[in-house]
């Protein structure tokens, strides 16, 4: 039984195999329609979510699976004091799969050592985000046609947001990557990071001004300052605002450009910036459910 709980659970190989069985569900959805008939997703979410929860629920009806779950902890026995491990033996006796998100770090690797059915981390505090990070990666193959030999720039919270240090393990795994990592001095990326950067010898630098940097760029991964990280509150609306992407500084950057963004939102890319082309967004949204779609049909050993 495999677990997806970081992107490292997966080889490159395996992510570049789920990645073109993602590109062929996108290209006959009908051969996929009735491959997980009679399978059950359950979606655990501790934490709120849109995307992560909603496309998993669209990819496992898209394959012809059934989905049941909770949205919030408190429509749930953890509301009682129910634990992890015993919600997640509870539910691996109705469901196949379960996606669980959960504000603790480690919570999805705590319930995968009792779980009956293999479990996918939707998300893990400030730690780590693998089927975000296998929608980013799809998402840059189709926008750029390569993964290999790009300058990635990272911008906004790189401290909390867990969808970039994923993005970080995975990328690097490929040839001549190099990373620019742009935030306030508060809101760097971990040192558990970088020092894995440095250990494999990939290339970064950290700069606070995106203006600086946006023309040496090849993609553009921004990112939401998290409030919900924040132990202080001033903090947060000191720093929420630091890099604000608008028309203005889009005219600095490369006319290829791919600028990504897991969403949701809130001030860091100007709405006007969406009519630009190089604005991958929202077709990165769509992206995420053909991953995942893929990777219901891995963890649960179906093949079209
Ligand atoms: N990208 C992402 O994880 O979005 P949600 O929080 O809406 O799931």
């Amino acid at each position: 039984m495999r677990h997806l709980l970081d992107i490292r659970d997966l080889t490159t190989n395996e992510i570049d195999e789920l990645m073109d069985t993602a590109e062929d569900i996108i290209a006959n959805p009908k051969k996929y329609a009735e491959c997980l008939h009679g399978k059950k997703l359950a979606t655990l979410f501790f934490e709120p979510s849109t995307r992560t929860r909603l496309s998993f629920e669209a990819a496992m009806m898209e394959l012809g699976g059934n989905v049941l779950g909770f949205s919030e902890a408190k429509s749930s026995s953890a509301a009682k004091g129910e634990s992890v491990g015993d919600t997640v033996r509870t539910v691996g006796c109705y469901a196949d799969v379960i996606a669980m998100r959960h504000p603790r770090e480690g919570a999805p690797t705590a319930a995968a050592m009792v779980s009956p059915v293999p479990i996918i981390n939707a998300g893990d505090g400030g730690h780590n985000h693998p089927t975000q990070t296998l929608t980013d990666l799809l998402t840059i193959r189709r926008e750029k046609g390569r993964l290999n030999q790009l300058v990635i720039g990272c911008c906004g919270d790189l401290k909390f947001g867990r969808t970039v240090h994923s993005l970080i393990h995975a990328m690097m795994r490929y040839k001549s990557i190099r990373f620019v990592f742009i935030s306030p001095k508060e809101l760097r990326v971990p040192d558990y990071v970088l020092e894995t950067l440095q250990k494999h010898g990939i290339s970064y630098v950290e700069v606070e001004k995106l203006e600086d940097v946006i023309g040496t760029l090849d993609v553009l991964y921004m990112t939401r300052v998290q409030r919900e990280r924040f132990f202080n509150e001033e903090e947060y609306l000191r720093l929420k605002d630091s890099y604000i992407l608008d028309v203005e500084k889009m005219k600095l950057a490369r006319k290829d450009l791919a600028v990504l963004h897991p969403l949701p939102r809130v001030n860091e890319i100007s709405v006007k910036v969406d009519d630009d082309p190089r604005a991958c967004y929202f077709r990165q949204v769509a992206n995420g459910k053909y991953m995942r779609e893929a990777l219901l049909l891995k963890l649960l050993e179906v093949d079209a």
